[in-house]
């Protein structure tokens, strides 16, 4: 007897269409071949609050040029000595509390701290939460971070085995740029937890990411497509996913970036179309 086909619902099958257009997009078009977890990615968290409210998604400013600046310097490890990760990363988030070291707690719903596997290889960063992770306390679960969840499938990977991340925790008001004492005075606690996590890879995600993990403002085109090195692990510098939603023309090169960090990772590229 025939196996009875499986119906998905509208919100499964409306992920599904994004992410094969995605992979078109990137030129991909012998996925099918490759292991099933790269395209079941199917429950996607935030993918309804998004379908019902596009217009509560974060503007990220174009990622052109960007002015010279002092360097800022990356603060000294100070991660608590304890050898399991959950739970320095659990210490970590307890040493935050109800923060209020900047303005940003000022229009806080939820602090975002981080999300993953406490042992990642693979880490990525982001600028700050938007609408849709202020109120859920989750990195990336907009419609950014339904493109950062196909980024994170094309390479092979489950949203789970990588840790996410980003140099604020607090929502910017109008999901502006954070300011330079908002991210110094933030970024530290990132860095904790990046000491933790002790990732090999570290991707950072536009321009924010880049500046305050590189300690240098330069724009994207100048650190884009090498490895740089960031206190024992290899970073990566890409397009902001909000940014590729803008423009989608440039996930192309997004992906080329993240297939160097899949070689570092020694993980398999897709074969080519
Ligand atoms: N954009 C970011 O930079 N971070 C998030 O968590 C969501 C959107």
């Amino acid at each position: 007897m025939p196996a009875p086909s499986r119906v998905l619902d509208p919100s499964t099958q409306q992920a599904l269409a994004e992410r094969l257009r995605f992979y078109r997009e990137l030129g991909l078009t012998d996925f099918y071949r490759r292991p099933a977890q790269a395209i079941q990615q199917m429950d996607v968290p935030g993918l309804a609050s998004e379908t019902q409210d596009p217009s509560s998604q974060p503007i990220y400013p174009q990622e052109t040029e960007i002015p010279p600046r002092k360097p800022i310097a990356a603060p000294p490890a100070v991660a608590p000595a304890v050898t399991d990760s959950a739970a320095a990363l659990r210490i970590i988030r307890e040493q935050i509390g109800e923060c209020t070291r900047c303005a940003l707690h000022t229009g806080r719903n939820e602090l975002v701290f981080g999300d993953g596997s406490p042992d990642a290889r693979l880490l990525f960063v982001g600028e700050g939460p938007g609408a849709d992770e202020d109120a859920q306390g989750l990195p990336f679960v907009g419609k950014a971070g339904q493109l950062l969840n196909n980024m994170i499938a094309a390479m092979g990977l489950k949203r789970e085995e990588v840790y996410i991340a980003n140099v604020v925790k607090c929502r910017p008001p109008q999901n502006r740029t954070p300011e330079p004492d908002e991210a110094n005075t933030c970024a530290p606690f990132l860095f904790q937890q990046i000491d933790v996590i002790r990732p090999e890879v570290i991707v950072a995600l536009g321009a924010t990411a880049a500046t305050y993990l590189l300690g240098q403002r330069q724009p994207l085109a100048g650190l884009r497509g090498r490895v740089h090195t960031w206190r024992g692990s290899k970073l990566i510098v890409t397009y902001h996913p909000a940014f590729l939603l803008r423009d989608p023309r440039q996930k192309k090169e997004a992906w080329a970036d993240l297939q160097i960090a899949m070689r570092e990772l020694g993980l398999q590229a897709p074969a080519k179309a």
